[in-house]
Protein backbone atom coordinates (compact mmCIF):
# COMPACT_ATOMS: atom_id res chain seq x y z
CA UNK A 1 0.00 0.00 0.00
CA UNK A 2 1.29 3.12 -1.22
CA UNK A 3 -0.70 5.62 0.81
CA UNK A 4 -0.52 5.86 4.60
CA UNK A 5 -2.90 4.42 6.46
CA UNK A 6 -6.14 4.20 3.98
CA UNK A 7 -8.98 2.05 4.01
CA UNK A 8 -11.42 1.38 2.31
CA UNK A 9 -15.35 2.07 3.06
CA UNK A 10 -18.17 -0.04 0.33
CA UNK A 11 -21.56 1.55 0.34
CA UNK A 12 -24.32 -1.32 0.02
CA UNK A 13 -27.11 0.16 2.45
CA UNK A 14 -29.20 1.30 -0.62
CA UNK A 15 -32.26 -0.57 -1.34
CA UNK A 16 -31.50 -1.39 -5.12
CA UNK A 17 -35.25 0.08 -5.98
CA UNK A 18 -34.85 -0.04 -9.36
CA UNK A 19 -34.03 -3.79 -9.41
CA UNK A 20 -37.53 -4.20 -8.23
CA UNK A 21 -36.27 -6.72 -5.83
CA UNK A 22 -36.71 -7.96 -2.04
CA UNK A 23 -33.27 -8.87 -1.76
CA UNK A 24 -30.59 -5.93 -1.10
CA UNK A 25 -29.00 -5.27 -4.45
CA UNK A 26 -25.27 -6.06 -3.52
CA UNK A 27 -26.78 -9.72 -2.97
CA UNK A 28 -28.34 -10.00 -6.20
CA UNK A 29 -25.88 -12.63 -8.14
CA UNK A 30 -23.67 -12.78 -10.87
CA UNK A 31 -22.95 -16.08 -11.62
CA UNK A 32 -24.37 -18.02 -8.78
CA UNK A 33 -22.20 -15.54 -6.85
CA UNK A 34 -23.49 -12.15 -5.10
CA UNK A 35 -22.22 -8.88 -6.10
CA UNK A 36 -20.97 -7.54 -3.26
CA UNK A 37 -18.26 -10.51 -3.01
CA UNK A 38 -17.03 -9.51 -6.09
CA UNK A 39 -16.19 -5.98 -5.12
CA UNK A 40 -14.79 -7.16 -1.42
CA UNK A 41 -12.28 -9.50 -3.89
CA UNK A 42 -10.89 -6.51 -5.26
CA UNK A 43 -10.36 -4.62 -2.88
CA UNK A 44 -8.14 -7.54 -0.71
CA UNK A 45 -5.38 -7.96 -1.82
CA UNK A 46 -5.06 -3.90 -1.38
CA UNK A 47 -6.92 -3.09 1.93
CA UNK A 48 -6.77 -6.38 3.64
CA UNK A 49 -9.26 -6.62 6.54
CA UNK A 50 -9.51 -2.18 6.67
CA UNK A 51 -12.69 -2.58 4.90
CA UNK A 52 -15.52 -1.18 6.34
CA UNK A 53 -19.31 -1.75 4.90
CA UNK A 54 -22.15 0.14 5.38
CA UNK A 55 -24.88 -1.78 5.39
CA UNK A 56 -28.93 -0.71 6.05
CA UNK A 57 -31.51 -1.67 3.68
CA UNK A 58 -32.18 -5.98 5.01
CA UNK A 59 -28.54 -5.53 7.33
CA UNK A 60 -29.47 -8.88 8.34
CA UNK A 61 -28.76 -10.51 5.64
CA UNK A 62 -25.81 -8.75 4.03
CA UNK A 63 -24.11 -9.63 7.82
CA UNK A 64 -25.17 -13.15 7.23
CA UNK A 65 -23.84 -13.65 4.42
CA UNK A 66 -20.74 -12.23 5.19
CA UNK A 67 -20.55 -12.25 8.77
CA UNK A 68 -16.52 -12.24 8.92
CA UNK A 69 -16.71 -8.53 7.79
CA UNK A 70 -17.05 -5.15 9.58
CA UNK A 71 -20.17 -3.61 9.01
CA UNK A 72 -21.49 0.44 9.66
CA UNK A 73 -25.03 0.71 9.94
CA UNK A 74 -26.72 3.01 8.07
CA UNK A 75 -30.54 2.70 9.86
CA UNK A 76 -32.04 5.21 7.12
CA UNK A 77 -30.83 5.34 3.95
CA UNK A 78 -30.88 8.90 3.04
CA UNK A 79 -28.53 8.73 0.70
CA UNK A 80 -24.77 8.00 -0.37
CA UNK A 81 -23.43 11.21 1.29
CA UNK A 82 -25.60 10.28 4.60
CA UNK A 83 -23.69 7.02 4.15
CA UNK A 84 -20.30 8.24 4.46
CA UNK A 85 -21.77 10.51 7.25
CA UNK A 86 -22.90 7.39 9.10
CA UNK A 87 -19.81 6.27 9.05
CA UNK A 88 -17.13 8.83 9.68
CA UNK A 89 -17.11 8.80 12.97
CA UNK A 90 -16.56 4.79 13.25
CA UNK A 91 -13.68 5.57 10.83
CA UNK A 92 -12.02 8.27 12.88
CA UNK A 93 -12.02 6.40 16.09
CA UNK A 94 -10.26 3.92 14.08
CA UNK A 95 -7.76 6.67 13.23
CA UNK A 96 -8.26 6.12 9.39
CA UNK A 97 -6.35 9.09 7.07
CA UNK A 98 -7.13 8.16 4.17
CA UNK A 99 -10.55 6.27 2.50
CA UNK A 100 -11.42 4.71 -0.86
CA UNK A 101 -14.87 4.96 -1.02
CA UNK A 102 -16.77 2.76 -3.85
CA UNK A 103 -20.23 1.91 -4.76
CA UNK A 104 -21.00 -2.07 -3.76
CA UNK A 105 -22.82 -2.49 -7.47
CA UNK A 106 -19.67 -2.42 -9.24
CA UNK A 107 -18.65 -6.42 -9.42
CA UNK A 108 -15.94 -6.31 -12.26
CA UNK A 109 -13.97 -3.85 -10.76
CA UNK A 110 -10.03 -5.23 -10.81
CA UNK A 111 -7.64 -4.87 -8.01
CA UNK A 112 -5.37 -3.68 -10.34
CA UNK A 113 -7.70 -1.13 -11.30
CA UNK A 114 -8.19 0.29 -7.95
CA UNK A 115 -4.42 0.46 -7.19
CA UNK A 116 -3.80 2.53 -10.43
CA UNK A 117 -6.21 4.62 -9.29
CA UNK A 118 -5.06 5.19 -5.86
CA UNK A 119 -1.82 6.04 -7.30
CA UNK A 120 -2.71 8.33 -9.52
CA UNK A 121 -4.91 9.77 -6.50
CA UNK A 122 -2.14 10.69 -4.35
CA UNK A 123 -1.86 13.22 -2.46
CA UNK A 124 -4.74 14.36 -3.98
CA UNK A 125 -7.71 15.99 -1.17
CA UNK A 126 -10.18 14.31 -3.24
CA UNK A 127 -10.38 12.10 -6.31
CA UNK A 128 -12.43 10.18 -8.64
CA UNK A 129 -13.02 8.33 -11.18
CA UNK A 130 -14.34 9.58 -14.24
CA UNK A 131 -15.76 7.54 -17.24
CA UNK A 132 -16.07 8.41 -20.98
CA UNK A 133 -19.80 7.67 -22.05
CA UNK A 134 -21.78 8.17 -24.97
CA UNK A 135 -25.39 7.50 -23.28
CA UNK A 136 -24.26 9.82 -19.43
CA UNK A 137 -27.73 7.63 -18.69
CA UNK A 138 -28.11 7.60 -14.71
CA UNK A 139 -24.76 8.70 -14.03
CA UNK A 140 -23.59 12.19 -12.23
CA UNK A 141 -22.65 14.21 -14.61
CA UNK A 142 -19.24 16.24 -14.27
CA UNK A 143 -19.56 19.50 -14.86
CA UNK A 144 -16.41 21.55 -16.36
CA UNK A 145 -15.51 25.28 -16.65
CA UNK A 146 -12.37 26.13 -18.79
CA UNK A 147 -11.72 22.57 -18.33
CA UNK A 148 -11.53 22.55 -15.07
CA UNK A 149 -13.82 20.56 -12.29
CA UNK A 150 -16.22 22.49 -10.92
CA UNK A 151 -19.11 20.11 -10.10
CA UNK A 152 -20.69 16.47 -10.16
CA UNK A 153 -24.53 17.45 -10.86
CA UNK A 154 -26.98 14.35 -11.01
CA UNK A 155 -28.39 12.84 -13.73
CA UNK A 156 -31.64 14.14 -12.32
CA UNK A 157 -30.46 17.73 -10.94
CA UNK A 158 -29.32 17.79 -14.54
CA UNK A 159 -30.84 20.07 -17.69
CA UNK A 160 -28.68 21.26 -20.71
CA UNK A 161 -30.16 24.60 -20.31
CA UNK A 162 -28.64 24.97 -16.63
CA UNK A 163 -25.09 23.19 -17.41
CA UNK A 164 -24.89 22.95 -21.25
CA UNK A 165 -24.42 20.17 -23.35
CA UNK A 166 -23.55 16.95 -22.00
CA UNK A 167 -20.05 15.64 -22.62
CA UNK A 168 -20.56 12.18 -21.86
CA UNK A 169 -17.77 12.54 -18.73
CA UNK A 170 -19.42 10.95 -15.56
CA UNK A 171 -18.69 10.14 -12.64
CA UNK A 172 -17.47 6.29 -11.76
CA UNK A 173 -18.21 5.85 -8.40
CA UNK A 174 -14.64 5.14 -7.15
CA UNK A 175 -13.53 8.24 -4.71
CA UNK A 176 -10.54 8.55 -2.64
CA UNK A 177 -10.47 10.79 -0.15
CA UNK A 178 -8.31 12.35 2.98
CA UNK A 179 -10.90 12.24 6.27
CA UNK A 180 -8.99 15.51 7.61
CA UNK A 181 -10.31 17.08 4.50
CA UNK A 182 -13.64 15.78 4.39
CA UNK A 183 -14.05 16.59 7.82
CA UNK A 184 -15.41 20.23 7.44
CA UNK A 185 -17.11 19.08 4.05
CA UNK A 186 -19.78 16.49 5.51
CA UNK A 187 -21.56 19.16 7.22
CA UNK A 188 -22.15 21.62 4.51
CA UNK A 189 -24.04 18.59 2.24
CA UNK A 190 -27.82 19.22 2.14
CA UNK A 191 -30.31 17.14 0.61
CA UNK A 192 -32.02 19.93 -1.36
CA UNK A 193 -32.17 18.46 -5.03
CA UNK A 194 -34.81 16.42 -7.04
CA UNK A 195 -34.19 13.13 -4.92
CA UNK A 196 -34.18 14.86 -1.67
CA UNK A 197 -30.80 12.62 -0.59
CA UNK A 198 -27.33 13.71 0.55
CA UNK A 199 -25.03 13.39 -2.29
CA UNK A 200 -21.26 12.37 -2.10
CA UNK A 201 -20.66 13.95 -5.10
CA UNK A 202 -21.41 16.96 -3.65
CA UNK A 203 -18.36 16.68 -1.56
CA UNK A 204 -16.92 17.44 -5.08
CA UNK A 205 -18.39 21.16 -5.57
CA UNK A 206 -17.56 21.61 -1.86
CA UNK A 207 -14.09 20.90 -1.96
CA UNK A 208 -13.00 22.78 -4.98
CA UNK A 209 -14.99 25.81 -3.36
CA UNK A 210 -12.50 25.25 -0.40
CA UNK A 211 -9.88 25.18 -3.50
CA UNK A 212 -8.63 21.90 -1.93
CA UNK A 213 -6.40 19.41 -4.64
CA UNK A 214 -9.51 17.50 -6.67
CA UNK A 215 -8.81 15.65 -8.87
CA UNK A 216 -11.02 13.79 -11.56
CA UNK A 217 -9.17 10.65 -12.87
CA UNK A 218 -9.72 9.72 -16.39
CA UNK A 219 -10.65 5.74 -16.76
CA UNK A 220 -12.13 5.81 -20.27
CA UNK A 221 -15.23 4.04 -20.91
CA UNK A 222 -14.09 0.18 -19.43
CA UNK A 223 -17.37 -1.57 -18.82
CA UNK A 224 -15.43 -2.89 -15.92
CA UNK A 225 -16.49 -0.07 -14.09
CA UNK A 226 -20.25 0.62 -15.13
CA UNK A 227 -22.74 0.07 -12.05
CA UNK A 228 -25.65 -2.41 -11.95
CA UNK A 229 -28.84 -0.74 -11.43
CA UNK A 230 -31.42 -2.54 -12.69
CA UNK A 231 -31.93 -6.55 -14.16
CA UNK A 232 -31.15 -5.42 -17.65
CA UNK A 233 -27.48 -3.95 -16.42
CA UNK A 234 -27.29 -7.39 -14.09
CA UNK A 235 -27.76 -9.23 -16.97
CA UNK A 236 -25.06 -7.63 -19.50
CA UNK A 237 -22.59 -7.43 -16.49
CA UNK A 238 -23.16 -10.78 -15.99
CA UNK A 239 -22.40 -11.71 -19.52
CA UNK A 240 -19.31 -9.98 -19.43
CA UNK A 241 -17.80 -11.57 -16.70
CA UNK A 242 -18.87 -14.90 -17.94
CA UNK A 243 -17.30 -14.47 -21.39
CA UNK A 244 -14.17 -12.95 -19.26
CA UNK A 245 -14.03 -16.25 -17.05
CA UNK A 246 -14.58 -18.22 -19.64
CA UNK A 247 -11.68 -16.87 -22.08
CA UNK A 248 -9.15 -16.68 -18.84
CA UNK A 249 -9.67 -20.98 -18.75
CA UNK A 250 -9.43 -21.48 -22.24
CA UNK A 251 -6.32 -19.18 -22.28
CA UNK A 252 -4.91 -21.34 -19.49
CA UNK A 253 -5.08 -24.56 -21.41
CA UNK A 254 -8.78 -25.35 -20.06
CA UNK A 255 -11.26 -27.34 -23.32
CA UNK A 256 -14.36 -25.87 -23.41
CA UNK A 257 -17.01 -26.85 -25.82
CA UNK A 258 -19.26 -24.10 -26.59
CA UNK A 259 -17.71 -21.53 -24.31
CA UNK A 260 -20.69 -19.72 -24.99
CA UNK A 261 -22.92 -21.59 -22.98
CA UNK A 262 -20.51 -22.56 -20.30
CA UNK A 263 -21.14 -20.33 -16.98
CA UNK A 264 -18.25 -20.37 -14.38
CA UNK A 265 -18.35 -18.47 -11.55
CA UNK A 266 -15.53 -15.91 -10.50
CA UNK A 267 -14.56 -18.84 -7.56
CA UNK A 268 -14.17 -21.94 -9.16
CA UNK A 269 -10.48 -23.51 -10.23
CA UNK A 270 -9.95 -25.67 -13.17
CA UNK A 271 -6.81 -27.03 -14.38
CA UNK A 272 -5.42 -27.30 -17.75
CA UNK A 273 -6.14 -30.17 -19.36
CA UNK A 274 -9.74 -29.79 -17.75
CA UNK A 275 -12.10 -30.98 -20.71
CA UNK A 276 -15.92 -28.97 -20.17
CA UNK A 277 -18.90 -28.78 -22.79
CA UNK A 278 -22.12 -27.02 -22.78
CA UNK A 279 -24.49 -25.92 -21.50
CA UNK A 280 -23.02 -26.03 -18.42
CA UNK A 281 -23.32 -24.73 -15.02
CA UNK A 282 -20.11 -24.54 -12.75
CA UNK A 283 -20.51 -21.92 -9.35
CA UNK A 284 -18.97 -21.62 -6.09
CA UNK A 285 -15.79 -22.64 -5.04
CA UNK A 286 -15.23 -25.63 -7.18
CA UNK A 287 -12.17 -27.28 -8.09
CA UNK A 288 -11.49 -29.61 -10.93
CA UNK A 289 -8.01 -30.93 -11.75
CA UNK A 290 -6.79 -32.23 -14.67
CA UNK A 291 -8.05 -34.18 -17.02
CA UNK A 292 -11.38 -34.60 -15.72
CA UNK A 293 -13.94 -34.43 -18.05
CA UNK A 294 -17.60 -32.86 -17.43
CA UNK A 295 -20.25 -33.45 -20.27
CA UNK A 296 -22.79 -31.30 -20.95
CA UNK A 297 -25.91 -29.90 -19.20
CA UNK A 298 -24.17 -30.93 -15.85
CA UNK A 299 -24.30 -28.40 -12.74
CA UNK A 300 -21.58 -28.56 -9.63
CA UNK A 301 -21.69 -26.28 -6.99
CA UNK A 302 -19.03 -26.25 -4.21
CA UNK A 303 -17.66 -29.35 -5.54
CA UNK A 304 -14.10 -30.66 -5.28
CA UNK A 305 -13.33 -32.97 -8.68
CA UNK A 306 -9.88 -34.96 -9.08
CA UNK A 307 -7.57 -36.25 -11.39
CA UNK A 308 -9.24 -37.87 -14.74
CA UNK A 309 -12.88 -38.36 -13.24
CA UNK A 310 -15.79 -38.19 -15.83
CA UNK A 311 -18.82 -36.40 -14.80
CA UNK A 312 -21.50 -37.52 -17.48
CA UNK A 313 -24.06 -35.58 -19.05
CA UNK A 314 -26.97 -34.20 -16.71
CA UNK A 315 -25.60 -34.38 -13.33
CA UNK A 316 -26.28 -32.59 -10.38
CA UNK A 317 -23.46 -32.40 -7.43
CA UNK A 318 -23.42 -29.67 -4.71
CA UNK A 319 -20.67 -29.75 -2.08
CA UNK A 320 -19.63 -33.30 -3.38
CA UNK A 321 -16.18 -34.79 -3.36
CA UNK A 322 -15.45 -37.00 -6.76
CA UNK A 323 -12.26 -39.17 -6.53
CA UNK A 324 -9.25 -39.67 -9.04
CA UNK A 325 -11.01 -41.54 -12.33
CA UNK A 326 -14.56 -41.97 -10.70
CA UNK A 327 -17.47 -41.84 -12.84
CA UNK A 328 -20.38 -39.84 -12.17
CA UNK A 329 -23.94 -40.03 -14.16
CA UNK A 330 -25.26 -39.72 -16.96
CA UNK A 331 -28.46 -38.19 -14.81
CA UNK A 332 -26.62 -38.64 -11.00
CA UNK A 333 -27.18 -36.11 -8.16
CA UNK A 334 -24.60 -35.75 -5.75
CA UNK A 335 -26.09 -33.65 -2.24
CA UNK A 336 -23.48 -32.37 0.03
CA UNK A 337 -21.43 -34.56 1.84
CA UNK A 338 -21.07 -37.27 -1.35
CA UNK A 339 -17.65 -38.35 -1.40
CA UNK A 340 -16.74 -40.70 -4.01
CA UNK A 341 -13.45 -42.91 -3.60
CA UNK A 342 -11.06 -43.25 -6.56
CA UNK A 343 -12.64 -45.66 -9.44
CA UNK A 344 -15.72 -45.72 -8.02
CA UNK A 345 -19.14 -45.04 -10.29
CA UNK A 346 -22.72 -43.68 -9.70
CA UNK A 347 -24.96 -44.48 -12.33
CA UNK A 348 -28.40 -42.88 -13.27
CA UNK A 349 -30.97 -41.75 -11.13
CA UNK A 350 -28.56 -42.47 -8.21
CA UNK A 351 -29.00 -39.98 -5.37
CA UNK A 352 -26.14 -39.63 -2.45
CA UNK A 353 -26.29 -37.67 0.76
CA UNK A 354 -23.86 -37.39 3.53
CA UNK A 355 -22.71 -40.56 1.73
CA UNK A 356 -19.13 -42.50 1.36
CA UNK A 357 -18.58 -44.88 -1.73
CA UNK A 358 -15.19 -46.83 -1.64
CA UNK A 359 -12.63 -47.39 -4.09
CA UNK A 360 -14.15 -48.99 -7.08
CA UNK A 361 -17.38 -49.35 -5.67
CA UNK A 362 -20.14 -49.35 -7.80
CA UNK A 363 -24.40 -47.82 -7.80
CA UNK A 364 -24.86 -48.03 -10.82
CA UNK A 365 -28.72 -47.52 -10.99
CA UNK A 366 -31.47 -45.98 -9.23
CA UNK A 367 -30.55 -45.81 -5.52
CA UNK A 368 -30.64 -43.47 -2.78
CA UNK A 369 -27.92 -43.72 -0.57
CA UNK A 370 -27.93 -41.67 2.18
CA UNK A 371 -25.79 -41.46 5.57
CA UNK A 372 -24.00 -43.78 4.71
CA UNK A 373 -19.86 -45.41 4.88
CA UNK A 374 -19.60 -47.79 1.85
CA UNK A 375 -16.29 -49.73 1.87
CA UNK A 376 -14.14 -50.59 -1.10
CA UNK A 377 -15.68 -52.68 -4.22
CA UNK A 378 -18.83 -52.71 -2.87
CA UNK A 379 -21.93 -53.53 -5.61
CA UNK A 380 -25.03 -51.77 -4.81
CA UNK A 381 -27.55 -53.83 -7.19
CA UNK A 382 -30.21 -51.53 -9.11
CA UNK A 383 -32.57 -49.92 -7.38
CA UNK A 384 -31.18 -50.15 -3.03
CA UNK A 385 -32.64 -47.73 -0.89
CA UNK A 386 -30.62 -46.52 2.51
CA UNK A 387 -33.72 -46.33 4.28
CA UNK A 388 -32.36 -43.26 6.98
CA UNK A 389 -35.02 -41.89 8.13
CA UNK A 390 -38.18 -42.52 10.74
CA UNK A 391 -40.03 -39.26 10.32
CA UNK A 392 -37.86 -37.52 13.09
CA UNK A 393 -34.52 -38.52 13.36
CA UNK A 394 -31.37 -40.13 11.19
CA UNK A 395 -29.41 -43.26 11.39
CA UNK A 396 -26.35 -44.81 9.36
CA UNK A 397 -26.06 -47.46 7.29
CA UNK A 398 -22.11 -49.21 7.55
CA UNK A 399 -21.51 -51.65 4.62
CA UNK A 400 -17.92 -53.48 4.21
CA UNK A 401 -15.53 -53.89 1.59
CA UNK A 402 -16.71 -56.56 -1.28
CA UNK A 403 -19.92 -57.00 -0.11
CA UNK A 404 -22.97 -57.56 -3.00
CA UNK A 405 -26.41 -55.99 -2.11
CA UNK A 406 -29.05 -57.49 -4.46
CA UNK A 407 -31.00 -54.93 -6.81
CA UNK A 408 -34.32 -53.58 -5.20
CA UNK A 409 -33.11 -54.51 -1.43
CA UNK A 410 -33.73 -51.54 1.59
CA UNK A 411 -31.47 -50.99 4.09
CA UNK A 412 -33.39 -50.09 7.05
CA UNK A 413 -30.72 -47.93 9.26
CA UNK A 414 -29.06 -48.49 11.61
CA UNK A 415 -27.68 -51.38 10.42
CA UNK A 416 -24.46 -52.90 9.57
CA UNK A 417 -23.24 -55.13 6.39
CA UNK A 418 -20.24 -57.09 7.30
CA UNK A 419 -17.58 -57.19 4.83
CA UNK A 420 -17.79 -60.02 1.73
CA UNK A 421 -21.50 -60.22 2.73
CA UNK A 422 -24.10 -60.75 0.37
CA UNK A 423 -27.93 -59.45 0.00
CA UNK A 424 -30.64 -61.08 -1.72
CA UNK A 425 -32.71 -59.18 -3.88
CA UNK A 426 -35.58 -57.61 -3.23
CA UNK A 427 -34.44 -58.09 0.86
CA UNK A 428 -35.48 -55.48 3.47
CA UNK A 429 -33.16 -55.60 5.83
CA UNK A 430 -33.14 -54.56 9.66
CA UNK A 431 -30.65 -56.32 11.55
CA UNK A 432 -27.17 -56.69 11.02
CA UNK A 433 -25.62 -58.76 8.69
CA UNK A 434 -22.13 -60.64 9.69
CA UNK A 435 -19.43 -60.43 7.26
CA UNK A 436 -19.03 -63.40 4.65
CA UNK A 437 -23.13 -63.82 5.84
CA UNK A 438 -25.80 -64.42 2.83
CA UNK A 439 -29.22 -62.68 4.28
CA UNK A 440 -32.13 -62.91 2.48
CA UNK A 441 -35.27 -61.24 3.84
CA UNK A 442 -38.45 -61.52 1.34
CA UNK A 443 -40.67 -63.73 1.55
CA UNK A 444 -40.23 -67.42 -0.93
CA UNK A 445 -41.80 -67.72 -4.03
CA UNK A 446 -45.23 -69.55 -4.31
CA UNK A 447 -45.75 -71.91 -7.26
CA UNK A 448 -49.35 -73.47 -8.31
CA UNK A 449 -51.36 -73.87 -10.41
CA UNK A 450 -53.43 -70.80 -11.94
CA UNK A 451 -57.38 -71.08 -11.71
CA UNK A 452 -59.17 -71.33 -15.07
CA UNK A 453 -62.29 -69.18 -15.35
C1 LIG B 1 -24.06 6.96 -7.97
C2 LIG B 1 -23.51 8.39 -8.00
C3 LIG B 1 -23.34 8.81 -9.44
C4 LIG B 1 -22.40 7.86 -10.15
C5 LIG B 1 -22.89 6.41 -10.03
C6 LIG B 1 -21.79 5.49 -10.53
C7 LIG B 1 -24.45 9.47 -6.02
C8 LIG B 1 -25.44 10.43 -5.48
N1 LIG B 1 -24.45 9.28 -7.34
O1 LIG B 1 -25.33 6.98 -8.57
O2 LIG B 1 -22.79 10.14 -9.49
O3 LIG B 1 -22.29 8.23 -11.51
O4 LIG B 1 -23.16 6.08 -8.66
O5 LIG B 1 -22.19 4.15 -10.53
O6 LIG B 1 -23.68 8.93 -5.27
N2 LIG B 1 -26.14 3.56 -0.95
C9 LIG B 1 -25.97 3.55 0.42
N3 LIG B 1 -26.78 4.35 1.18
C10 LIG B 1 -27.72 5.17 0.65
C11 LIG B 1 -27.87 5.18 -0.75
C12 LIG B 1 -27.05 4.37 -1.52
O7 LIG B 1 -25.14 2.83 0.95
O8 LIG B 1 -28.40 5.86 1.42
C13 LIG B 1 -25.28 2.67 -1.77
C14 LIG B 1 -26.06 1.74 -2.68
O9 LIG B 1 -26.35 0.52 -2.03
C15 LIG B 1 -25.13 1.56 -3.88
C16 LIG B 1 -24.27 2.83 -3.85
O10 LIG B 1 -24.50 3.47 -2.62
O11 LIG B 1 -24.31 0.43 -3.75
C17 LIG B 1 -24.63 3.79 -4.98
O12 LIG B 1 -26.03 4.09 -4.92
P1 LIG B 1 -26.93 4.11 -6.22
O13 LIG B 1 -28.31 4.43 -5.82
O14 LIG B 1 -26.70 2.93 -7.05
O15 LIG B 1 -26.31 5.39 -6.94
P2 LIG B 1 -26.40 5.77 -8.48
O16 LIG B 1 -27.74 6.35 -8.75
O17 LIG B 1 -25.96 4.65 -9.33
CA1 LIG C 1 -25.43 2.55 -8.95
Amino acid sequence: MTISHCASLVLAAGKGTRMHSSKPKVLHTLLGTPMLAYVLKALEPIFENEIFIVAGHKAELLKKEFEDRKFILQKEQLGTGHALMTAFPELSEQKIENLLVINGDTPLVSTEALSKFLEDAKGADIAFTTLQLSDPASYGRVIRSNDQIIAIVEAKDYSESKYGTATGEVNGGIYYMKLSAIRELLPLLTNTNKSGEFYITDLIGLAIKKKLDVRGIACGSDPALFGINSPRELAEMENIIRRKICHRFLDRGVTIHYPDQVVIGPLAGIEPGVEISGPCEIYGATNIAKGAVIDSNCVIIDSDIAPGAHIHHFSFLDRAKVGEKAEVGPYARLRPGAVLEPESHVGNFVELKKARLGCGSKANHLSYLGDCEIGPHVNIGAGTITCNYDGKNKFKTEIGANAFIGSNSSLVAPVSIGRDALIGAGSVITENVEPDGLAIARQRQVNLKRKKH
